[in-house]
């Protein structure tokens, strides 16, 4: 926790890399992005996370210069680059298809971004080598990319970006082609370049594990817009809206038909039958008649002990499992309450509580996130 709270402040006081002034992109009728402000910080490990459409490709073309905005303004080191050339913005940039040139071989395509810019031969070959030996490329100088596998053709597409030792590195889901084994390796290989380097990365996935674990930062879109931004435990435990909520990592979002507060406590209706109480945390301020969401993460239902009753044990069908290796998600049917998604250790739950038999689920609603109107 103390290591955490020390890079935020860390960062915090860090000078701002990129500062990006109420940007917005209009393609015809189709909002891409909508009023965007954002300031990333020197060094920081920042990614952009949002479903498929919401706008993370057309905010980092922004801030590369492939696209120009309708409206706002993009700031790299303090200076204005709204309207200058992408190749004299000092950012690299991975494209979601790696865009190597295929007629290229290896060196040719690393050394692309120095030639743009007029570098002499000799520092060319001394970069080329630099970052060959980083992205551990030694021995493929020479072969033509379509004789190298996606993880390598991703390596050489991450050399390329950072050779003209850019000021930001813009990576648009640069492991989305890869398989599961590779992609982890990947992450564990991005976590290490961005420590050894100190680049400045903006990151783009819409894999929220992958953002979880890589990020300092995360920046939740929906439809062109920001959500919410902040480290990867806040988003996960504070979340602030329904949209980040059921969009980062697991949970059940159950909808209260009623709800009622007395002395310093919560309670949540659902139809007349079940309840669910807590402590009223200050945060929680709703109004009579305001329908509220009790969202409540799998980890945070287990089953009841035997004879276990009372507040916050709820009892239905169990309706799925789903055998995941470690851990296996249930699905258990509550009357007025819908699906409850649990996850337990292990898979000893299959047998002893069969899919069509009743289960009692305790509810640990200390960690639960209630959200009004919407
Ligand atoms: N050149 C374009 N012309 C018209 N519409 C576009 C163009 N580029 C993007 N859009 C639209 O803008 C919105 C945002 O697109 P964008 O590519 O930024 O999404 P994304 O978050 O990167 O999605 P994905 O995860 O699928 O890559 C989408 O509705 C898309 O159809
Ligand atoms: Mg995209």
């Amino acid at each position: 926790m103390n290591e955490i709270n020390m890079s935020a402040i860390v960062s915090a006081q860090a000078p701002k890399a990129v500062e990006i002034v109420g940007l917005s992109k209009v393609f015809g009728s189709v909002v891409g992005v909508a009023n965007v402000s954002l300031d990333i910080r020197k060094g920081e490990f920042i990614t952009l996370l949002g479903p498929s459409g919401c706008g993370k490709s057309t905010l980092l073309s922004m801030i590369a210069g492939f696209v120009t905005p309708s409206e706002g303004a993009i700031l790299v080191d303090g200076e204005d680059v709204t309207t200058v050339e992408p190749h004299r913005r000092d950012v690299g940039m991975v494209f979601q298809s790696y865009a190597l040139f295929p007629h290229m071989n290896v060196f040719e395509n690393i050394a692309f971004g120095l030639k743009m810019r007029k570098q002499s031969a000799e520092r060319i070959g001394q970069e080329v080598r630099r970052v060959i030996a980083m992205m551990k490329l030694e021995g493929f100088e020479h072969r033509r990319v379509r004789q190298l596998s996606g993880g390598q053709q991703q390596r050489v597409a991450l050399a390329r970006a950072i050779v003209i030792r850019p000021k930001v590195l813009l990576l648009d889901e640069p492991l989305s082609a890869l398989d599961k084994n590779l992609r982890t390796q990947m992450q564990v290989e991005l976590s290490e370049l961005h420590r050894a380097t100190g680049l400045t990365t903006i990151f783009v996935t819409h894999d929220q594990g992958e953002a979880l674990s890589l990020s300092d930062r995360i920046v939740v879109m929906n439809r062109g817009e920001v959500q919410q931004v902040a480290r990867p435990i806040d988003l996960y435990r504070t979340p602030a809206n329904g949209f980040v909520a059921s969009f980062v990592g697991e949970i059940n979002a159950l909808p209260a038909t009623d709800f009622k507060v007395d002395g310093g406590e919560i309670a949540l209706a659902f139809g007349d039958e079940v309840r669910l109480t807590t402590p009223l945390r200050p945060e929680w301020s709703f109004t009579p008649g305001e329908s509220v969401r009790a969202f409540i993460r799998p980890e945070h239902v287990r089953r009841a002990l035997p004879g276990e009753d009372g507040p916050n044990v709820l009892h239905g069908r169990v309706a799925t499992h789903i055998y995941q290796g470690a851990h296996t998600i249930t699905r258990t049917e509550v009357a007025s309450v819908g699906l409850i998604e649990m996850r337990t250790t292990g898979s000893d739950i299959v047998a002893k509580h069969p899919v069509g038999s009743m289960m009692a689920l305790a509810i640990d609603l200390d960690e639960a996130i209630l959200l009004g109107g919407e």
